[in-house]
């Protein structure tokens, strides 16, 4: 029996040491633990020792039991731990640093020539402000010289809301505010999305971005405004672009000026985006109306200033060439992800 137990010892630590995967192990617990296995065997032949020596065999049975149970938990645990070590550096792991194969998406064009304005004018000193597109009727319209029933209203067909408020129509909305914030001396640039119940054709749209611009400061003049005017739009387009002054009438502006660019779709010779005209109206401006300074808390005596009202949207129609402006909101992907990914 001695003996015996002895060759099962010996058999287990070395069939042990050859054992490298959970499947040999379990190979192993079978032949050793099993019902069938070594062990049981030695259970067996248990009944044919002398009674005497029943108790210490079935104890030493019992103890080598308890060996080989231990030892196979070890080996079934650093296994294990193997097999995990292999998985984390085969291939089957990620590599952090390679490229990602995700689509990236795009900056909307709208944002695109926005963000290269806000560059701009940020260069020459502007600050850039942000405002709300809920506004009330003062700030729309009171504080920018149009009174209650001023025929100017009806050129912009408000979305009016029950509480009395309403989506902005122009960015001149903020105007007040911000002369408020500041006071003078004052260069501010404040894009904003826009809102007036129109009919919807390939230029006309009842969702649109605008910028203004507002520039106060002592002895400012047309001149001012001109020059800032052109050397934005050669900046924009990277070319000298042709431009053309005409009187304007805003109430907020005194003088008003309508600037219009060279139509940057047909380059001038005609086409639905200008009306056949070659010319484009994208940006009107003037002299801020002294009742406009004044109702913004600054001296018109003392500070002059000029505004202007960019069509953001018309903009990126023409530096891009946009035909129809209703492929801004149209959210079609293909349209729109050309210019420029994230
Ligand atoms: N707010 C005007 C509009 O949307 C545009 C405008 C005109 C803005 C003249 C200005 C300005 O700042 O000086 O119709």
């Amino acid at each position: 029996m001695e003996k015996k137990i002895a060759a099962i010892v010996q058999k287990f630590t070395e069939a042990a040491q050859t054992a490298s995967d959970s499947a040999s192990i379990e190979r192993l617990r079978v032949a050793f633990l099993g019902k069938k296995g070594e062990i049981a065997e030695l259970m067996k032949d248990l009944k044919s020792v002398p009674a005497e020596q029943k108790k210490e065999f079935g104890q030493k049975i019992n103890q080598l039991k308890k060996d080989v149970e231990g030892r196979l938990n070890d080996l079934t645990e650093a296994v294990a731990q193997k097999e995990l070590e292999v998985l984390i550096h085969s291939a089957e792991c990620y590599d952090v640093t390679m490229p990602s194969m995700v689509e990236t998406g795009s900056y909307h064009p709208i944002t695109l020539v926005q963000r290269e304005l806000e560059d701009i004018f940020a260069a020459m000193g502007f600050t850039i402000e942000d405002y709300d597109e809920i506004v009330d009727d003062y700030h729309c319209f009171e504080a920018l010289n149009i009174p209650k029933h001023h025929p100017a209203r009806d050129m912009q067909d408000t979305y009016y809301l029950d509480n009395g408020q309403l989506l902005k129509t122009h960015t001149s909305a903020a105007q007040n505010a911000i002369m408020r914030k500041y006071g003078a001396p004052l260069r501010a640039i404040f894009p904003g999305r826009c809102f007036r119940n129109e009919a919807i054709d390939a230029c006309h749209e009842n969702t649109f971005f605008q910028m203004e611009g507002i520039m106060i400061d002592k002895d400012i003049s047309i001149s001012n405004l001109i020059y800032f005017m052109k050397t934005m739009l050669s900046e924009v387009f990277q070319r000298d672009v042709q431009v053309r002054l005409r009187p304007g009438f805003f109430p907020f502006v005194e003088p008003g000026f309508e600037l219009d660019i060279s139509c940057q779709v047909c380059g001038g010779t005609g086409c639905p985006s200008c009306k056949n005209s070659g010319w484009l109206e994208l940006c009107p401006c003037g002299m801020i109306h002294p009742n406009v300074l004044t109702a913004g808390g600054i001296d018109p005596e003392e500070y002059t200033g000029f505004a202007f009202g960019l069509g953001l949207t018309r903009l990126a129609m023409m530096k891009y060439g946009v035909k129809d402006i209703r492929t801004f909101n149209s959210g079609n992907l293909k349209a729109l992800s050309q210019f420029e990914s994230l």
